[in-house]
């Protein structure tokens, strides 16, 4: 039993001895008149682990929800687990950043707290998220702040006892290795689109050879919320792809998704779908009671298209991933 209670499986002991449940519920592009109900209800189902950022908006409905959860004695502050991210133009504001969250969240601490992508923006106002672009209709990058700096800003959040937990996000195996270098607190996560389609199995392995906890955004490749948002195929409709999990599917008596998520866990990385429907919701969660075998691990290995669905350079007018 972890400290959230449940299997043994659930929880991961991260490398500065906090634990971290396997599952937690992402809550980009809820809605905010839905989210008091969502976080009601996913606690209810077992849910102790949501994954935030500034960016999305809605850390003011969140921190509304789980006040009032803590207020009806549904669950206690710590044994929920919450996550929100440094945005791109908060760099060079990381104190001010994370108390501006805390605020909205209406908490005086973080589990984790991660940088949300690797790359400096101009500065837009703390708390705001704006992507400013230039001239050129390109992002407006700020080249003056190094990685390093914002990280050293990101241990200080460690020992004014504003945060737990800190971690890198969208990070690959070159600034990953960085971070490691010149880093005195080490990142004890990095939360990265990983998925059948897209399962980046070396930087898992660097991460895990390093203490570092891998965590899947986008686990069910964004489904059609990124093709509606980003242009790109649903991963769940890719015929051949998807020929392949529904017989595994058949196979445990589960679905799809179950399987896509249970995969995942299996490599021992932490998966956050979101979803807005309180029936998917326990489905995304009952991924506890059957294990794939190796066989079929192996399997689903050979369907990876090395496939990004998440897009963000779409917005920014540049390819950020080039
Ligand atoms: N660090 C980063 O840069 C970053 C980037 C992207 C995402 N994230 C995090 O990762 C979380 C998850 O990513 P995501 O929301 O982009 O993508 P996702 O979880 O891979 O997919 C969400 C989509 O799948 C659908 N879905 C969920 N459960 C389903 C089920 N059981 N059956 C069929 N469809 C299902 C949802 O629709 P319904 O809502 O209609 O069910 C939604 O359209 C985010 O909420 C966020 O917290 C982080």
């Amino acid at each position: 039993m972890g400290q959230f209670g449940g299997p043994e499986e659930m929880a991961i002991t991260l490398n500065n001895g906090f634990q971290m449940l396997i599952i937690g519920l992402g809550v980009w592009r809820m809605e905010k008149n839905e989210m008091r109900d969502l976080i009601i209800n996913a606690i209810k189902i077992g849910y102790r682990h949501f994954d935030c950022a500034v960016h999305y908006k809605n850390e003011a409905e969140l921190g509304e929800a789980l006040a009032e959860a803590f207020r009806t004695g549904l669950v206690k502050r710590e044994d929920i687990f919450i996550t929100t991210k440094l945005w791109n133009s908060d760099h060079g504001h990381v104190v001010e950043a994370c108390k501006d969250s805390l605020t909205k969240l209406q908490l005086d601490y973080l589990d984790l707290y991660l940088v949300h992508f690797p790359i400096a923006t101009s500065h837009t106002g703390v708390g705001t998220t704006a992507s400013a672009l230039d001239e050129n209709k390109e992002l407006d990058i700020d080249t003056t702040i190094s990685l390093e700096t914002t990280w050293h800003d990101m241990e200080d959040l460690v020992s004014m006892g504003l945060v737990r937990s800190i971690g890198i996000s969208n990070y690959d195996i070159f600034l990953t290795r960085d971070c490691l270098a010149y880093s005195k607190v080490k990142p004890a996560v990095n939360q990265f689109e990983s998925h059948p389609y897209f399962q980046r199995d070396s930087l898992v392995k660097f991460c895990r050879k390093h203490g570092i906890c891998a965590t899947a955004h986008t686990p069910l490749g964004g489904s059609v919320a990124n093709t509606e948002l980003f242009g790109s195929d649903s991963c769940l409709d890719e015929p051949i792809l998807i020929h392949c999990l529904r017989g595994l599917a058949k196979k445990y008596k589960k679905s799809v998704v179950q399987i896509v998520l249970r995969w995942n866990i299996q490599r021992n990385t932490v998966v956050i779908p979101k979803t807005s429907k309180l029936e998917r919701l326990r489905e995304n969660f009952q991924v506890f009671d059957f294990k794939l075998t190796k066989e079929d691990m192996d399997l689903i290995k050979t369907i990876d298209r090395k496939y990004r669905t998440y897009q963000p350079g779409k917005y920014w007018g540049i390819d950020v991933y080039a």
